[in-house]
Formats: C-alpha cells, structure tokens, sequence
C-alpha cells in the first residue's frame, strides 16, 4: 500500500470512530463485483439501448414492449446474483452503529437488502415492485419472471416498473428520509456511484452544508469522479476490497 492510500485509509478510520451516525450512498459500482454491469462503464446496461428508449416515460409510452424486454432482462440478472464482500461490510457496520447508520441507494437491485441491510432507501425504485399505471397500485413482486406486458389484477391497466425514470420526480417520502440521513449524519460513505445524477448526488453537499461542522464526506470508487473535487477523503480501489479493509481497521467483524 502506497502512503498516500495508508493516510487516507488512516483518516477514514479516525472519521468513522469519531462518528455518532454514519450514511452511505451507493451507486451501481457497489454491486459490479457482484456481476451486475454499472451504467457509464463501456459495458454500461444502457449498451444497445439509447436511455431515452427504456429510461423515461415517453420511452414507455412509445414501446412499453421494449421497455418491460429491458427490465425483465435487469430482473433475471438481478435475481442470479449475489451479494458481495462490499455489501457484506455495510451490514456489518449497520450492526456497529445500530439504529445510526442508513444507506441511501440507487441501485434498483435490491443487494443490500439480500445482503441483510436494514435500513435502505431506494430512491430510484425497485426492479422488484411494479406500479399501475391506472390505479397506482405498488405491487412487490419478487424476482420472479413476470409477463411480457404485465397488468394490474385490480384495474386491468398496463404494469409499469416501479422505477424512477429520467424526468420523473422521487418518491417524496423515501428521498425526505435519505436527505434526513445525510443531513444528520457525521461521515457521509460515498460508495460505487459517478454522482453525476441528481437530485441523488446532493446527498453530498446536504451533508457537508446542513450543519456546522458538516459530515466527512468519504468516497469509495474504483477511480475519481466528479464528487472527488468535493469529498473530504478518497479511497480508490474496488469497494468490495475497501469496505471490509475499512471494517477490519475500525475492529467491526464481517459475517
Ligand atoms: P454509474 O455507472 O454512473 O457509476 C458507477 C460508478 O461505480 C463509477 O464511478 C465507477 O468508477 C464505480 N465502480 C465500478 N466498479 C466499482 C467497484 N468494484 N468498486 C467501487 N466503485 C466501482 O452508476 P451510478 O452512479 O449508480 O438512475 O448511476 C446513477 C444513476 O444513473 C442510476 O441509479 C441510474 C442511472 O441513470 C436511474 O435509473 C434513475
């Protein structure tokens, strides 16, 4: 280990023993090792398929078949995946802060869950719950295969992922309590995401901003991103490898 990654892993680690509440938000890089394709790397998902066509409503309203092709695909992935030694850590440091610790992701995959996380707020949905698009019904509806164009039982209406698309809003109540665990915590993880994607990126900032003195911001990624000018500390490495390095230095046992 060179120097300059021992003293930041060594900050890291004074940060997060001096904290009284911790969050984390994670993107899709958390769950690459777990064999789920990130958004922007060169095997990107959204490879063969332009975001406007399988991400936005007007991509729905247009081919609804298409899209449920997209998503269908996302959940047979989903479902033949396991959780990796980067999840693993965060549960275990969700039991070492008990009560204090919360994630906020954007991952629609449902990993940290599987993993044993807790306390999770997915603020762009879950590939698991379908929502109608009559009746609003949200519906859990595992992993399992669904139809190619699934309908509400209640309504008979087209089944639409319960997914948050691109010109669409947050579910209100899920990202008040993500902005709720960013403000309120003492060192922010940053974890597997390009934070290019707002409003899920400021996170970082409510954190740094909404009390005085703010969070530690420390960001754990494969390479730096466009929150690197931002955050307080960085680890760079794979966070499968960083976050349970992160939970041996602080004494947490990882199951
Ligand atoms: P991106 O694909 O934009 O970024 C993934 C990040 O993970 C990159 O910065 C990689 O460097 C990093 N990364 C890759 N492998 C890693 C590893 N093993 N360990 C640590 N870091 C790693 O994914 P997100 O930031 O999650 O939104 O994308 C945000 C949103 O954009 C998604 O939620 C999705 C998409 O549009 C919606 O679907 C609404």
């Amino acid at each position: 280990m060179t120097d300059g990654v021992e003293q930041s892993l060594s900050a890291a680690v004074e940060a997060l023993n001096r904290a009284r509440r911790v969050a984390v938000l994670s993107g899709a890089g958390v769950s690459a090792e777990s064999g789920i394709p990130t958004f922007r790397a060169a095997d990107g998902l959204w490879e063969g398929h332009r975001i406007e066509d399988v991400a936005t409503p007007i991509g729905f309203q247009r081919d609804p078949r298409l899209v449920w092709k997209f998503y269908n695909a996302r959940r047979a992935n989903a479902r033949s995946v396991k959780p990796n030694p980067g999840h693993l850590a965060l549960v275990a440091m969700e039991r070492h802060w008990v009560g204090r610790f919360a994630i906020a992701t954007q991952n629609v995959d449902g990993l940290h869950q599987t993993a044993g996380s807790r306390t999770v707020y997915e603020v762009h949905g879950s590939l698991r719950r379908t929502r109608c698009t009559r009746c609003g019904e949200i519906r859990d509806r595992g992993l399992d295969p669904l139809p190619d164009l699934p309908q509400c039982e209640g309504c008979g209406a087209m089944l639409r992922p319960d997914i948050v698309w691109f010109h669409e809003s947050l579910p209100e109540d899920v990202w008040w309590n993500a902005q709720q665990a960013a403000a309120e915590c003492d060192v922010l993880l940053v974890v597997g995401t390009s934070a290019v994607v707002y409003p899920a990126a400021s996170l970082i900032p409510i954190a740094q901003q909404t009390r005085d003195p703010g969070a530690t911001v420390i960001e754990c990624n494969l390479t730096r991103t466009d929150a690197s000018q931002m955050v307080d500390i960085g680890l760079y490495g794979p966070s499968g490898i960083i976050l349970p390095t992160l939970c041996q230095r602080l004494g947490i046992e990882v199951p």
